[in-house]
């Protein structure tokens, strides 16, 4: 039978609980045809806390060894904001050259979203991943003065644009209506959005039959509360991505179920798979967490591992349990439980 390596780094706050949760589903979906290994890295605040280290050379070389990542989140309030986010998260997208960060944004039957009318919602987001201004390329000068400068310089090289945009034009033509939006800025970012816009024009050569359109990033904004189901494929920058992400997690049902795949579409180091939310110190250790959104990160983690059926299957235990959940209140664990349960069936 097949063979998976898996690196699962659970992470800070409820990033523990849902990931207990998500293998819980990958053993269910996968049985005993697939024999999964899994490493738990111990890596996030309580690691920073002990040793001062984020993510070492080692710890890199180690979950380069593995198939994929399944990650929880991270971040907690005792540590400075950005060292973990920067050093851990970050580096681990970057040194893995996760340059396609999926996001999917789908109403399942079920789910209440907060617009009155959300229409049919079924688009996917193709967030650049390892460029912009998340590149760390800033510096400020003259810091606590009355006169400091402080730059984030955004990074857009045509390499890394062309190779995200090919990506999401395939993505498109493999989609009934085969339509890509690039989303940007240029009547701002004239040198950044002019090399996109330009970028997709070139592609598009290769899939003649994609049809294209643009919207600055504030008009994506309005179209994603009024009209999201014009949306098909999206592709956009990494800090544009990153908001007009948390947004339409919102519109399709809460953040609580929106999942993300950081790919390396080249297959040169394992891809990451993780909800898009965060640690929710809030609610950490409470089982109160909702696990929906890891889950559904397994169903793209089995997709990309070739496992397209147990994909299917777990997208599916998921659909039937958005579908009947209602207000229900459950823990974190019987959520996991019960979808686990519908794939053993
Ligand atoms: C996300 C998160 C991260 C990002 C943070 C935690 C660095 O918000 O995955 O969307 O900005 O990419
Ligand atoms: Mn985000």
């Amino acid at each position: 039978g097949t063979s998976v390596r898996l690196a699962v780094v659970r992470g800070d706050g409820i990033g523990t609980e849902v990931v207990e949760e998500g293998l819980k589903v990958l053993d269910a979906a996968v049985g005993s045809d697939v024999a999964i290994a899994t490493t738990e890295l111990d890596l996030g605040a309580r690691r920073w806390h002990a040793t001062g280290e984020t993510l070492t050379d080692a710890d890199l070389e180690t979950i380069k060894a593995h198939d994929a990542i399944l990650l929880g989140a991270i971040g907690d309030p005792s540590v400075p904001s950005g060292v973990l986010e920067r050093g851990l998260l970050l580096r681990l997208r970057f040194a893995l050259d996760h340059y396609v960060n999926l996001r999917p944004g789908r109403l399942y039957p079920g789910v209440r979203s907060p617009l009155a009318e959300p229409g049919d919602i079924d688009f996917v987001v193709v967030r650049e991943g390892t460029e912009g201004p998340y590149v760390g390329n800033g510096g400020s000068i003259r810091q606590g003065t009355p006169h400091e400068v402080a730059n984030e310089v955004s990074v857009n090289t045509a390499f890394g644009i062309e190779r995200v945009v090919r990506d999401a034009f395939a993505r498109a033509q493999a989609r009934p209506r085969k339509h890509l939006t690039l989303v940007h800025k240029h009547n701002v970012l004239v040198h950044a959005g002019d090399l996109w816009r330009r970028t997709v024009e070139a592609v598009n050569a290769e899939f003649p039959d994609v049809t294209t359109d643009y919207l600055h990033v504030d008009a994506a904004t309005i179209f994603m509360v009024t009209k999201p189901s014009r949306f098909d494929v999206i592709v956009t920058d990494n800090l544009f991505g990153d908001i007009l992400t948390d947004l339409a997690g919102a519109v399709v049902g809460g953040i609580g179920l929106a999942a993300s795949g950081n790919i390396n579409p080249d297959r040169t180091f394992p891809s990451m798979f993780e909800p898009v939310h965060g640690s929710a110190p809030d609610i950490a250790g409470q089982g109160k967490a909702d696990p929906t959104a890891t889950i559904l990160s397994v169903a793209m983690m089995l997709e990309h591992l070739g496992l397209a059926d147990a994909a299917a299957r777990v997208e599916a235990a998921v659909a039937a349990d958005l579908a009947e959940r209602g207000d229900r209140v459950r823990t974190t664990a019987d959520v996991g439980s019960e979808i686990a349960a519908r794939l053993r069936g």
